[in-house]
């Protein structure tokens, strides 16, 4: 059998457990449960935009939760990334309204140019699919979700192009949720 390689432990940057730590002065030490949420984008942001089991288990000990109370959030929330993504999550609404507007034919559309089903990655790894509820901007619909912006009215191949384009030529370092609490000595570490 072959000698398998240990993978090293996650850990989080000295910037996440400031922020972290931060975060956990909102509440009482036995109400550590109300930061999951946005633990979990920061480990989410930290760790490759998604949270394997390894970071979850890392978020629980930084908790002190059971894992399995990180598992029940993480698998609920559709923002959270439970397998490796691209370096572009299209998430793609769903919901009646955008369904009226053709959010059905925007994302066959999308699986064809890019060349990933929804949840799956294309081949170039530029774009993950992922469809979603309401993204609560139905008088744009067609909408699509990419980190914080969205891309609206997409029932034109003119206007799904220029989305595109721009996320194509986008190199975007990670936008951590902590950005701007942090003393300058700490940013992007
Ligand atoms: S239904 Fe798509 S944004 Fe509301």
């Amino acid at each position: 059998m072959e000698p398998t390689t240990p993978t090293a432990k996650p850990a989080f940057s000295p910037a996440a457990q400031a922020e972290i730590k931060r975060l956990l002065t909102h509440y009482p030490d036995e109400r550590k449960k109300s930061t999951l949420l946005p633990v979990l984008h920061i480990a989410q942001a930290e760790f490759g935009g998604w949270v394997s089991p390894e970071v979850q288990d890392l978020v629980a000990e930084t908790l002190g939760l059971a894992p399995i109370e990180v598992y029940e959030v993480s698998t609920f929330y559709t923002m959270f990334n439970l397998k490796p993504v691209g370096k572009h999550v299209l998430e793609i609404c769903r919901t009646g309204p955008c369904m009226l507007r053709g959010s059905d034919e925007l994302t066959a559309h999308l699986e064809r140019i890019t060349g990933a089903k929804v949840g799956q990655t294309s081949p170039d790894g530029h774009f993950t699919l992922k469809e979603v509820e309401c993204l609560a901007a139905c008088g744009f619909a067609p909408v699509v979700q990419v980190r914080e912006k969205y891309y609206e009215s997409l029932d034109t191949e003119e206007n799904v192009q220029a989305m595109l384009s721009e996320l194509k030529g986008l190199v975007h370092r990670p936008i951590l949720p902590w950005e701007g609490n942090l003393p300058n000595s700490l940013q992007n570490n």
